[in-house]
């Protein structure tokens, strides 16, 4: 109330003064043009009776001096009229003169003195007098003198009504300031205030952690608003979280959590930040129109790694290559993010187009990538490539050492393909740094690797990490044999260790994983009560169908999506029965479309499910949904929840998380998966179909087993491969790979060069 009080008084003083000032001057001008007017008037009429006055005197004709005042005495507004010899005395008086009036004497003298007209106002009684008296002038000499008495009394009321007029003015745009500040304050100010103090309050107590109105968006409450939503969300998550803890103290579990892992690094890494490098960033900014957007890229290396970062905190570096991403950095290339609840840094590297061409595109993509998965589409090696690899990875050491400065013993994660030469690179620049490098697709048997030209100096930059992850065991084993038969150095085959010039590198499995529970958890689905609606999502995309495929993908060869149109096919001819009633819903995020191959691979997708389409499709039916655009998570959600099935069918996959994603979502405890046996993945969902992605007949069956499959034996499988999920989640891949890299001697002093 008392804000309200300041706004209304500061307004009406406000008001008050400005009126009043207007009002004044009001008065004043019109004050002097009702003082003109008199005044003109009664020159005018002491001109007129000079005429007749003047030859009376002449002649001293006393008697027409009278007869000459009482006739000019009756003209309206003249209160009256006297004639004045030189000497000063009164010839002839009209009967109204008042008689008491003091100042006509002196200013009759006056004129007569100087000869020039004399006027004032005086008072009388009740009433205001406008004296005016004029020398009569005969050959220059005053001979006389006419005074002229006017009725003024009107100036005043006049005055005295532009005074009260403005008061009236006042008094009214009071009231209305204060009715519509009183209406503004409550509806715009207080009415949000107390909602949004409700809501904190049901918050506190646990019974809403949405608000159950609109937050207010205006200009003023913005920031408030965007404080309350990100505070509420971490007080629900922080209450959240600490129930699940208490939970798992209880049943004695040792389940890892985002706040788990955040005590693990503290620990581990004694108050350090935690160093992630890999070449695609969490977080794109792109122009979109004439503004800015931030989407998250897709691809399993940013949905794990993301949620690390997030509850670690620490420094992730990438390359920077949303068209807008240097516009939002500071000038370290820097930014916080997420950039709705910044938890870390992203520092960002720049690269030219000739580096992204010749080191992303050429040598990682078109050279490491079809190397290392087994998927039919042969490596192309090139030397300008391998160049631009090892200048950019030069580039990436130069931003990853520059972040390290001022700390001793930095932990620095490096992921992936496009980094072989940068563990080495960084070890000589800062040999006490502990250094892993984690490799997320498969890693061939020696003979498939040997195929590469610069075999040795990958592996030679490879060695120069401490620990190498892989996601199988699988992997670690034909990487250790490929070092083995390349490279002078001694394996360990029992502790899987390679040690080479004296420095020992760990090699060790560590299945990734994707953010369970956390994962989808801002979007409530209990067991039997989906939260999406199948029909009206069917009918948005316009189609009919009783059952639903569904399939999630960055648009690579290696993901075996023409092996999965050809097993709905086969399936839709196999048990005609499901012709009309099963729609496979492909989602694709367009991949590396400058590369032909990836290009070619859209367009032979598109013409298979055209094919396949035109052979099924009737009026409101097709088989195969094509959605080929960059989809975010939330986005994606409601199919992995509306599915009957998802298919993930890859060629040769070091472990794909849509499969884990899937199985993530399904709170519900529905839904069946159908899963390549070339995916690291199979090796942990064991309840999930496991299928040859090559085997056509294979996968038409499992489409069947799949849609035919008791619901209970469904829910069971599903809830078998939640609990593996729940346990082997990504806080606890993060876990184990920061404890082993920390449990590492380092040995600055044997880091020997080769
Ligand atoms: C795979 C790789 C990642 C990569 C992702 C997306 O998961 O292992 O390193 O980031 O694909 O590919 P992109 O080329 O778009 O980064």
């Amino acid at each position: 109330m008392r804000i309200t009080l300041r706004l209304i008084v500061s307004l009406v003083v406000t008001v008050a003064v400005v009126a009043a000032f207007s009002a004044y001057f009001q008065v004043q001008q019109e004050g002097s043009r009702l003082k003109d007017e008199i005044e003109r008037r009664s020159r005018l009429l002491a001109e007129s009776l000079q005429e007749s006055a003047l030859p009376a005197i002449q002649a001293g004709t006393a008697v027409n001096l009278q007869r000459l005042v009482e006739r000019f005495g009756n003209r309206e507004r003249v209160s009256g009229v006297a004639i004045y010899d030189a000497k000063g005395n009164a010839l002839a008086v009209t009967e109204k003169l008042a008689p008491n009036l003091s100042a006509v004497p002196g200013l009759v003298a006056d004129a007569l003195d100087r000869r020039v007209d004399v006027s004032t106002f005086e008072t009388t009684g009740d009433k205001r007098m406008y004296v005016y008296v004029m020398p009569l002038l005969a050959k220059d000499v005053a001979v006389g003198a006419l005074v002229m008495l006017q009725d003024a009394t009107y100036i005043q009321t006049q005055l005295a009504r532009i005074w009260r007029i403005a008061f009236f003015r006042v008094l009214v745009q009071v009231l209305l300031i204060t009715l519509v500040t009183l209406l503004v304050v409550r509806w715009s100010i207080i009415g949000p205030i107390a909602k949004m103090a409700e809501w904190m309050k049901q918050l506190r107590a646990g019974e809403a952690s949405v608000p159950t109105f609109a937050l207010p968006k205006e200009d003023l409450f913005a920031p408030i608003t965007k404080e309350v939503s990100t505070f509420a969300r971490h007080l629900s998550a922080a209450k959240a979280a600490a129930g699940e803890e208490a939970r798992l103290r209880q049943s004695a579990e040792a389940l890892w959590t985002p706040e788990r892992l955040k005590e693990h690094v503290k620990a581990k890494l004694h108050g350090r930040p935690l160093f992630v490098v890999s070449n695609r960033e969490p977080y794109m900014h792109m122009h979109k129109g004439r503004k800015v957007e931030c989407i998250v890229p897709a691809g399993g290396l940013v949905t794990a790694l993301e949620p690390v970062l997030r509850a670690s905190g620490g420094t992730w570096i990438a390359h920077g290559a949303g068209d807008a991403d240097f516009e939002v950095v500071d000038g370290k290339n820097r930014v916080r993010v997420p950039p709705d609840d910044p938890h870390y840094t992203l520092r960002r590297v720049p690269l030219t187009k000739e580096e992204e061409n010749g080191y992303y595109y050429g040598f990682s993509n078109e050279g490491m990538w079809p190397l290392c998965h087994i998927a039919h589409t042969r490596p192309v090696f090139r030397a300008e490539d391998w160049s631009q690899y090892q200048a950019a990875n030069q580039k990436f050491a130069a931003a990853v050492v520059e972040e390290l400065n001022g700390v001793e013993e930095p932990c620095v994660l490096i992921q992936d393909y496009h980094f072989a030469l940068l563990p080495r690179m960084i070890k000589e620049l800062r040999p006490d740094a502990r250094i892993a490098v984690f490799w997320h697709i498969p890693w061939p048997n020696p003979e498939a690797f040997g195929i590469c030209p610069w075999q040795r100096e990958l592996l030679y930059g490879m060695l120069g990490a401490d620990l190498v992850g892989f996601h199988t065991q699988f992997h670690c084993n034909n990487f250790l044999e490929t070092v083995d038969r390349t490279l002078e150095s001694r394996t360990d085959w029992e502790r899987f260790a390679v040690k080479k010039g004296g420095h020992t590198t760990l090699v060790k499995p560590f299945p990734i994983s994707v953010a369970f529970p956390e994962a989808f958890q801002d979007v409530p689905s209990e067991p039997g009560a989906p939260t999406e609606d199948r029909t009206s999502m069917l009918k948005e995309l316009g189609i009919k169908t009783k059952f639903l495929g569904v399939g999630v993908e960055r648009m690579d060869y290696t993901k075996g999506v023409l092996e999965r149109f050809h097993g709905i096919e086969r399936f839709l001819e196999k048990y005609p029965c499901y012709q009309g009633a099963f729609t496979f819903v492909q989602m694709g995020a367009p991949s590396r479309t400058h590369i032909k191959r990836y290009h070619d691979f859209l367009a032979e997708v598109e013409q298979e499910a055209e094919r396949i389409n035109w052979k099924f499709k009737t009026k409101d039916y097709r088989p195969i949904l094509l959605l080929m655009k960059h989809h975010s998570h939330k986005e994606i959600l409601p199919y992995y929840r509306l599915a009957d099935v998802c298919m993930v069918t890859s060629l040769h996959d070091g472990m794909n998380l849509v499969a884990k994603e899937f199985v993530a979502a399904r709170a519900d405890e529905g839904g069946a998966l159908i899963l390549s046996r070339f995916t690291g993945a199979a090796q942990e969902l064991r309840d999930a179909l496991i299928v040859n992605p090559y085997d056509a007949e294979q996968l038409a069956d499992s489409i069947r087993v799949a849609l035919e499959m008791d619901p209970e034996e469904e829910s069971a499988r599903m809830r078998r491969m939640r609990e593996t999920l729940r346990e082997h989640n990504i806080y606890r891949w993060a876990g184990n790979l920061i404890e082993e890299l920390t449990r590492i001697r380092i040995a600055p002093a044997t880091l020997a060069k080769v």
